[in-house]
């Protein structure tokens, strides 16, 4: 079975970081290269927290430096309230040898889109710059996006304001770009990654793994956890992004509503909220599949699996 083809944009990030693990040894999967954007930390900390996670598990995997600031918005965000200083507070990793590649990502991602035979999947787990950036650079990729898997915004309750999600909310104009865009869209937001939290019972399951990859995720899931719990009093971490990969992996892990769905970039109260339409009340054709649950003990089952795909 030919694997699909994945563009991985992220802003590692605990969650992000996970991600690409998962990504990068499915063998379903073929990951042509990881993007990254500022986010949950400033440019230079998400790059360098992607090489690290490439470099320490010697994955084969091209990383692009991409944008550091939101497309219109002054105002950069960061969380290092939830990943530190660092963006990837808590593992310790080697002197760092492995570097981004030359080209920027939101060239490279125009470049390998127009090259392509229309069959590569864009995920993006961080605020959508880099993709929204080159939607604008070149409208000719738009026809070669296969699809977009998205993790970000929700239908109910925000994490960095009452009414928005990070992602979204960091560049709500980048999210707007990216959602009329006219491209399959699938949103997985916190309204199913808050119903897949890193709990003990988790971490005492993934910590019985003994290869590099397991011994990873105890190391970045023991410190996120702490900060999700003294952030928002989780129990465990809601993992966020891997549930786009594990979604690639097996469809079948998450449901999925058609909404229009309309990213509020004018208001001070409600900026950077996705407003889903779930009850179709718009009269606007539906743009998105917005996750509204997910098999959680399949994603777990998904994450074992991925981990244990590292050699010991
Ligand atoms: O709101 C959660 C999202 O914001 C996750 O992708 C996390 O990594 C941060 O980017
Ligand atoms: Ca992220």
């Amino acid at each position: 079975m030919e694997k699909r083809k994945v563009i991985l944009d992220c802003d590692p990030g605990h969650d992000d970081a996970i991600a690409i693990m998962l990504a990068a040894k499915s063998p379903l999967l073929d990951l042509l290269g990881v993007t990254v954007v500022a986010g949950n930390q400033t440019l230079d900390k998400t790059v360098m927290n992607a090489l690290n996670v490439c470099q320490h598990l010697n994955l084969d995997v091209p990383v692009y430096r991409g944008c550091g600031q939101p497309m219109i918005r002054d105002k950069q965000v960061v969380a290092p309230n939830i990943h530190g200083e660092s963006g990837l507070d808590g593992p310790v990793f080697a002197p760092l040898t492995r570097q981004a590649e030359p080209q920027h990502a939101v060239l490279y991602l125009v470049e390998t889109l127009l090259q392509s035979d229309g069959d590569i999947t864009v995920v993006t787990t961080g605020p959508m710059t880099n993709l929204a950036m080159a939607i604008r650079l070149n409208p000719d990729i738009l026809p070669k996006i296969k699809e977009i898997v998205l993790m970000g915004g929700t239908y109910q309750l925000g994490n960095v304001t009452p009414a928005a999600e990070f992602n979204v909310f960091a560049d709500a104009d980048a999210a707007h770009v990216v959602f009329t865009s006219g491209r399959k869209i699938t949103m997985v937001g916190l309204d199913v990654s808050r119903k897949a939290l890193c709990l003990p019972s988790v971490m005492a399951r993934m910590g019985q793994i003994q290869t590099p990859a397991g011994k990873l995720f105890v190391e970045i899931m023991t410190y996120f956890n702490q900060t999700q719990k003294q952030v928002f009093g989780w129990d465990g971490a809601p993992l966020h992004d891997p549930i786009t990969i594990a979604f690639l992996i097996d469809p079948t892990v998450l449901t999925t509503k058609a909404m229009f769905t309309q990213i509020d970039i004018r208001s001070d109260q409600s900026y950077g909220r996705t407003n889903c339409d779930f009850f179709q009340k718009s009269g606007q054709q539906p743009n998105s599949f917005v996750a509204v649950d997910i098999d959680v003990a399949k994603f777990w089952d998904i994450i074992e699996a991925g981990l244990r795909a590292y050699d010991e």
